[in-house]
């Protein structure tokens, strides 16, 4: 199959393409499109075959739920059965936005689509784009990213094209997104609300609304033994190609060590890369050194994560080693990411 790549601009959005977009989703087929958080791989999430679809093209274990992604809150009442009062508050207060929330199923939601689970996971995404596809579409879009299951989610469509070329029938080219990293999932279906992905909307501006919110174990705990509550994250995800390390401490040791480390492994004839910040970044040598943000505003780093690992994997690189970072705020969801793509391999020193 062809993939088609249209450009589209924010500001004056061809409403053809979105058509002609939309109407791919309503015969079963896959169109890539732009969010605020990563780019996601839409098929018609009422429609098992497309989620079947949808599983085959990034290789995904078909276990592995898919987020609904709506354009109305009426829509909402549609696919989950029981809306708690929380859950239209924290909808009132961040959607659209990068929060996704969980509940008990409607019936018209496909097993295909849950990853056979009686809950569904629900998102309105604030992209323009991303809003006008899903109604052209039917109003109800699974949306997992759209890269290939393991490799790091995607950040432009270029990304997508590197891992879904042939396989869907359209990419929206939106350019980069803004956040980096996926959305927020809280699973509204247990009391107190629990957290199982952490994103750009936080623990304390969730509780900011709703008071106590729990946090799954697995989302930073890296020896945890039970298994997590949102089937993806038990997955090695968002990896690279090359063994990635975090070297964490006190940020004059953890540059030393980064760079002895790095240095060992390229005198055995290794590329080595270094994930550093704009305070750290000339103080490395000798190897592939890329900034990856400034520790005065952690977003920053969020936004280029992905497309760093990416671009690690393109240079052949066979050893990262990368700082940490505050787990504040978005650090949460950097560092939840960060851990997760190193297999974590910590060095505390
Ligand atoms: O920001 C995002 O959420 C992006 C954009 C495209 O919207 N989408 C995204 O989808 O990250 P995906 O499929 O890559 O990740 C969805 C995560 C998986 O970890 C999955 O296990 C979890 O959500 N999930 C989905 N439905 C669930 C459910 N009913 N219960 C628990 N976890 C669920
Ligand atoms: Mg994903």
């Amino acid at each position: 199959m062809e993939t088609k790549v249209e450009r589209i601009n924010r500001e004056q959005m061809n409403m053809e393409i979105i058509r002609e977009a939309g109407s791919i989703l309503k015969k079963g087929g896959l169109v890539a499109f732009p969010t605020e958080t990563v780019y996601g791989l839409g098929a018609n999430a009422l429609d098992e075959k497309a989620a079947a679809k949808t599983y085959a093209a990034k290789g995904r274990p078909s276990d592995n739920p898919l987020i609904v992604h709506i354009a109305r809150l009426e829509d909402l009442y549609e696919v989950a059965e029981h809306v708690p009062e929380k859950a239209e508050t924290l909808a009132r207060k961040f959607w659209p936005g990068p929060l996704t929330m969980i509940f008990e199923k409607t019936s018209i939601v496909p097993y295909g689509t849950t990853g056979g689970l009686e809950t569904v996971a629900v998102r309105m995404p604030d992209d323009e784009i991303a809003r006008a596809l899903i109604l052209a579409g039917g109003g109800y879009v699974s949306g997992p990213s759209a890269n290939t299951s393991g490799r790091p989610s995607p950040t432009t469509a270029g990304h997508v094209m590197d891992d879904l070329n042939g396989k869907i029938e359209m990419i929206l080219d939106g350019g980069a997104v803004h956040i980096g990293v996926e959305s927020t999932i809280v699973d509204m279906t247990s009391e107190p609300p629990m957290i199982l992905r952490p994103g750009a909307v936080t623990k304390e501006m969730l509780e900011k609304e709703i008071g106590q919110v729990l946090v799954d174990h697995a989302v930073l705990d890296a020896d945890s033994k039970t298994p997590p509550k949102a089937p993806g994250m038990k997955y090695r995800h968002y990896a690279p190609k090359a063994e990635l390390t975090v070297i964490e401490g006190e940020l004059e040791s953890v540059v030393s060590t980064i760079q002895k480390m790095a240095g060992e492994k390229e005198e055995q004839g290794y590329r080595t890369g270094i994930i550093a910040t704009e305070e750290t970044v000339n103080r490395y040598s000798g190897s592939n050194i890329k900034c990856i943000g400034t520790r005065e505003d952690e977003s920053t780093v969020a936004a280029n994560l992905y497309g760093i690992l990416r671009e690690f994997d393109a240079d052949g690189t066979d050893y990262i080693y990368s700082e940490s970072f505050d787990a504040e705020g978005i650090g949460s969801a950097v560092m939840n990411r960060l851990l997760k793509a190193a297999g974590h391999r910590v060095i505390k020193i």
